[in-house]
């Protein structure tokens, strides 16, 4: 199926339309600032915005930062905090006039990697991290997904993992890539000493500069970034609406 998928960030909403089968994109990527302040209201507007440059009507699926269940929003550790308790899905359906599903942006990028990305991430226990603003998570075991583990909230040195060793906990404690590493470091031997995975797959945007601190990581398990990198959300974000059209 040819089927709009959106990757919903805190800076920017990113789609394209992707075929399902191959998670090849058929259009160039299209991406708008996230408005500010990122209300509920304001995000479907610049998605109904998104949709409408794309020039496409069908289904539609998003990524979103949070943990989302039943198309409620549960959680807004880096978006606002008006969107707990939003129902999401019913929100953006009514503003598109189309069926939209929303599901956690950790999770739906896990499943395109685990589709299209790593050769080994379909079988056994796999992890899947990603590192941005936040820390999200996705767990697999053997290719089924465990959906809204929220990993990146671990209690760790006294706060969120997240606020430890995510992207942006990088650039707030200015640290080297090096710093940064071995700050990574210590949370995954944390993480792999709770769930010891078959493998651990890095994504989001501090996967992008991995052989810079590849030296820090000592843990056991393989640590390997993510092949789908700037595309996984929007890709996995599509699969994930054909699942969801497949379970009507
Ligand atoms: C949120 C997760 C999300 C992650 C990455 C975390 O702060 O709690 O739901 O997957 O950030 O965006």
């Amino acid at each position: 199926m040819e089927i709009l998928g959106v990757d919903i960030g805190g800076s920017g909403i990113k789609g394209a339309i992707v075929d399902t089968k191959t998670g090849e994109l058929k259009t160039e990527r299209l991406r708008i600032k996230t408005p500010k302040p990122a209300t509920p209201e304001a995000i479907a507007d610049t998605l109904l915005q998104l949709y409408k440059e794309i020039g496409y009507e069908g289904p539609v699926a998003c990524g979103f930062p949070a943990r989302v269940i039943n198309g409620v929003v549960q959680t807004a550790a880096n978006i606002d905090k008006s969107w707990i308790n939003t129902e999401v899905e019913k929100l953006f359906s009514e503003k598109l006039k189309q069926k939209v599903f929303v599901a956690n942006d950790a999770d739906v990028a896990g499943i395109a990697e685990v589709e299209f990305g790593c050769d080994k991430a379909k079988h056994g226990s796999v992890l899947f991290l990603t590192i941005g603003t936040g820390i999200g998570s996705a767990l697999f075991l053997n290719g089924q997904l465990y959906p809204n583990t929220e990993f990146g909230h671990l209690k760790f040195k006294g706060d969120s993992a997240e606020k430890y060793c995510s992207d942006s906990a990088r650039e707030k404690f200015d640290l080297k890539w090096s710093e940064f590493g071995s700050r990574f470091n210590e949370y995954l031997t944390y993480i792999n000493f709770l769930l010891q995975p078959d493998l651990i797959i890095l994504g989001g945007g501090a996967s992008k500069k991995f052989e810079k601190y590849a030296d820090k990581i000592t843990i056991d398990t393989k640590v390997v970034p993510a092949k789908t990198l700037n595309f996984a959300g929007i890709i996995g974000a599509a699969m994930y609406c054909e699942r969801r059209l497949k379970e009507k």
